[in-house]
């Protein structure tokens, strides 16, 4: 049925089919970021003040993954949007000094995170976190779906997903690249 013209077709084709089966197999396992990578949770340098911006964009966060946060003679904390611009430590949703705290990302929206220790937070020592929205792989800042409350998120009571809400997030990290999904399932069918 196929000419040989049509080999090249036939390559593209099949280039595309290999392609859209890895983006479709990409399917999302939790995964624990270590934040800052090699720097690590400090108070950033003089010349890289925007370290926790750049490694927050750098990245892509989804419901389930965590944050690993390691420190040395330091704190973090999770607080609200007016604790962070405000870098006030006074009344967190959670905080650790334990060195090595893991943060879990366990529902979408916007998660700030900042230093306890005096001044620390002032010089740069802060971070949001964008989790995926279900459905929306980009998100205007700000908006939280109503249902979901960043205050009630208490870590310990939160840090295992029920197997409908994993199976959600997971049907949820496939529909941007749903496209590739069903372009993989056609490849599979020709
Ligand atoms: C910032 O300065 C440190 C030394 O203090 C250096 O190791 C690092 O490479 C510098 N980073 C940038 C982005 O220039
Ligand atoms: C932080 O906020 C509280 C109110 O929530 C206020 O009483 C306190 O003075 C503030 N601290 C600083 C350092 O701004
Ligand atoms: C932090 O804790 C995790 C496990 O909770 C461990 O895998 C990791 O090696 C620890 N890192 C440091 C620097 O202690």
């Amino acid at each position: 049925m196929m000419m040989r013209s049509d080999s090249i077709m036939m390559k593209m084709i099949m280039m595309l089919c290999i392609w859209a089966v890895m983006a479709a197999a990409e399917v999302q396992v939790p995964r624990v970021f270590k934040v800052g990578d090699e720097f690590g949770w400090r108070v950033p340098l003089n010349n890289d003040t925007a370290v926790y911006n750049h490694w927050a964009s750098s990245n892509r966060f989804h419901i389930g993954d965590s944050l690993s946060f390691v420190y040395d003679k330091d704190s973090v904390m999770e607080v609200d949007k007016w604790g962070f611009y405000h870098c006030n430590a006074s009344d967190p949703i959670t905080a650790f000094d334990n060195g090595n705290s893991t943060m879990n990302l366990d529902r979408p929206g916007l998660f700030f995170f900042i230093s306890g220790s005096n001044g620390h937070c002032t010089n740069g020592q802060r971070l949001i976190v964008e989790v995926m929205h279900i459905h929306h792989e980009h998100q205007p800042d700000g908006s939280m779906p109503p249902s979901m409350s960043p205050l009630s998120a208490s870590p310990s009571a939160s840090a295992t997903p029920t197997p409908s809400a994993a199976s959600t997030s997971l049907l949820a990290s496939l529909s941007p690249p749903f496209a590739a999904f069903l372009l993989a399932l056609f490849c599979f069918l020709s």
